[in-house]
């Protein structure tokens, strides 16, 4: 396939570009080349999507599949003017922000209620209207292309850290505080299994709304994997929300956060999706344990992101768990 990644520069599109580059294909990235560099085998062509001609370098291109990485509703429909009638499939990565209802449990993508998009003259996304501006991307590309709702992201190169962190704690030893309880639901997919389905899924020519992530596990399984693959001894103190929250202990992600944690019951659909459509359309998963090795060998030899709650963040509110239980 002749391959355009409109992206490429970063984590998940470096590695759908890395992918099909291994599988023989003609791979351009196009982007501005700010977050870094595509994989070396693939051609780079600088553009600058904010502006309105931005495109224009890949004028005299042909291409097979395009795949589109872009949060801003303004690009995102630069893009399908430019680009669209000239490729035979489309993909776009969207996100499972998109739903209004992060509470149900076991919904699927074809089914679950969206949130509003983005007004028709918001060009770019913020925090805040991340989910809202993927819905106006959605709606801009139409019925007729491969919509990519991800999951949270793990893996080699994530610059958000969230999936990291764990790794890297785990791998510190002792005893490690974690949120909620062990039977709390988590959900995510290694970044190279999801590239690897959306080169299949240009390769196939599949379209439709799906959600691109792994099966729900249960935080204590899966932190228990995780461990267990990196030969770390360490304990789980699992500490409840009310005292996180007194604390100042920030969910998700972020400084002096627990990160992957989301309140409950609020966020019991958030890691409860239901993705067998994705499996029986060509995602396939490794292990979490493969995810967790290779995460933590590019963490420390590439001196990966330092995020969530620090070492001494952490013994401070381990201290007072133990102070307040001991004082019950
Ligand atoms: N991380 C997660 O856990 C998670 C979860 C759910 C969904 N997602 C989705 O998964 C995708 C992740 O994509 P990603 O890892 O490749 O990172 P990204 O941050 O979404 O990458 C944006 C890409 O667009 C390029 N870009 C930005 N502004 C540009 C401009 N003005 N002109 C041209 N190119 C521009 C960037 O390269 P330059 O800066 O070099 O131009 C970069 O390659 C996103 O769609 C995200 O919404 C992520």
């Amino acid at each position: 396939m002749r391959l355009l990644i409109l992206g490429g520069t970063q984590f998940l599109g470096r590695a759908i570009a890395a992918h099909a580059c291994a599988m023989g294909h003609d791979v351009t990235c196009a982007a501005r080349g700010v977050a870094g560099k595509v994989p070396d085998r693939a051609r780079f062509i600088p553009v600058d999507r904010d502006t309105p001609d931005g495109l224009a370098p890949l004028a005299g291109e042909a291409f097979d599949a395009v795949v589109d990485v872009s949060r801003h509703p303004g690009q995102v429909r630069r893009a399908v003017a430019a680009l669209k009638h000239r490729a035979e499939h489309w993909t776009f990565v969207s996100t499972v922000s998109v739903y209004a209802d992060n509470s149900t449990i076991g919904q699927r993508a074809v089914a679950a209620p969206l949130r509003a998009p983005t007004a028709p003259e918001i060009e770019h996304s913020t925090e805040e209207t991340y989910g809202s501006a993927k819905v106006a991307c959605e709606q801009a590309i139409g019925e007729d292309a491969f919509i990519c709702r991800a999951g949270l992201i793990a893996g080699p190169e994530d610059p958000t850290g969230r999936f990291t962190y764990w790794p890297m704690r785990l791998h510190r030893g002792g005893e490690v505080l974690v949120p909620g309880t062990p039977d709390d639901a988590i959900q995510l997919i290694d970044v190279r299994d999801l590239a690897q389905w959306i080169v299949h899924a240009a390769q196939t020519r599949l379209t439709g709304y799906f959600d691109g992530i792994g099966p729900s596990y249960t935080r204590g399984q899966l932190l228990a994997d995780c461990a267990e693959a990196l030969g770390s001894s360490c304990t789980f103190t699992w500490v409840d929300r009310a005292f996180l929250e007194s604390h100042d202990i920030k969910r998700w992600s972020g400084p002096r956060s627990l990160p992957l944690w989301l309140p409950l019951p609020e966020f019991a659909g958030f890691n409860t999706r239901d993705t067998s459509p994705a499996r029986e359309s060509g995602l396939t998963l490794r292990t979490i344990s493969e995810t967790a090795r290779d995460t933590l060998f590019w963490a420390r030899t590439a001196g990966g992101p330092d995020t969530g709650l620090t070492d001494d963040g952490e013994k401070a509110v381990l201290k007072a768990w133990h102070a307040n239980r001991s004082h019950r």
